[in-house]
């Protein structure tokens, strides 16, 4: 059985005044709840600290990154490697968002690139960061009926020369630009449909054992209203979820889905 997975992605928002108020509030409406799934924030790095437990009995939020670098250190300016990330306790780091795709330039090669250097830097369960890979059609491609060949070329290419094994532990993210904060859903068959032809490329590239582990999100204007009918899609296992991740009550809606 695969465990569902859900990651806010804060992208620039939420500061760390907001990120401190954020906790608390979380705090006070996860008391004395059970959430049985994974889920994490993603929240600006320089957030990163007021999400973390502010007592000793405080809540503990999973922390996840929305970038890192692939380099151990150096002169990177700007940028944040795997071990730093891996100091904080983060456990999971996106890669590949298209928003990173289109505005800075990433490519399905620096995706694999990053990718293998965070699988590489595993040494012991404690530092074990988990990328989550975006990927995704643009509207334009979508229109064109473009979207499996993407698809495929997209994680062909980013998940190139990994070893079935460390695919299983990853987690793929099917976000179809055009839906990504225009509150455009894609319907709960659109979705089930691309990432069950992504588990089928899994397949391909890793065998089955493999696709059958690996879990796969949806993103895209996923928000209260919609997660359930998109989490009861055989082959969506969580989601990747910006806008509606920002405020408490929502965020705590969404990894407390169908219950
Ligand atoms: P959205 O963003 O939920 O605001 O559409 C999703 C994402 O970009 O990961």
């Amino acid at each position: 059985m695969r465990k569902p997975i859900i990651i806010g992605n804060w992208k620039m928002n939420n500061g760390p005044e907001k990120a401190h108020l954020f906790y608390h509030d979380l705090e006070k409406l996860m008391l004395n709840k059970e959430v049985d799934i994974d889920w994490a924030i993603a929240a600006p790095i320089i957030s990163m600290p007021s999400l973390m437990m502010q007592t000793e009995d405080g809540l503990y939020i999973p922390l996840a990154a929305q970038n890192v670098n692939e380099n151990d250190s150096g002169a990177f300016t700007g940028e944040v490697s795997i071990s730093m990330l891996q100091e904080y306790g983060t456990e999971y780091v996106i890669i590949g968002h298209s928003e990173r795709r289109e505005m800075f330039n990433e490519t399905n090669s620096s995706v694999n690139a990053k990718v293998k250097a965070i699988i590489k830097s595993f040494t012991s369960e404690d530092d074990y960061i988990i990328p989550v890979v975006a990927f995704g059609e643009t509207e334009e491609q979508f229109n064109a009926n473009k979207t499996a060949l993407v698809v495929k070329k997209q994680l062909n290419e980013c998940l190139k020369g990994l070893d079935a094994d460390d695919v299983k532990e990853i987690v793929i993210a099917y976000e179809p630009i055009w839906a990504i904060g225009t509150g455009k859903t894609a319907t709960p068959e659109q979705a089930q449909k691309i990432c069950k032809l992504s588990r089928d490329i899994i397949a391909e590239m890793f065998g089955k054992e493999t696709a059958d582990e690996i879990r796969i999100q949806y993103g895209g204007s996923m928000k209260p209203e919609n997660i359930n009918e998109l989490m009861k899609q055989p082959d969506i296992d969580g989601g990747l979820v910006g806008g509606a991740s920002l405020e408490p009550e929502s965020f705590f809606k969404l990894i407390t889905f169908n219950k």
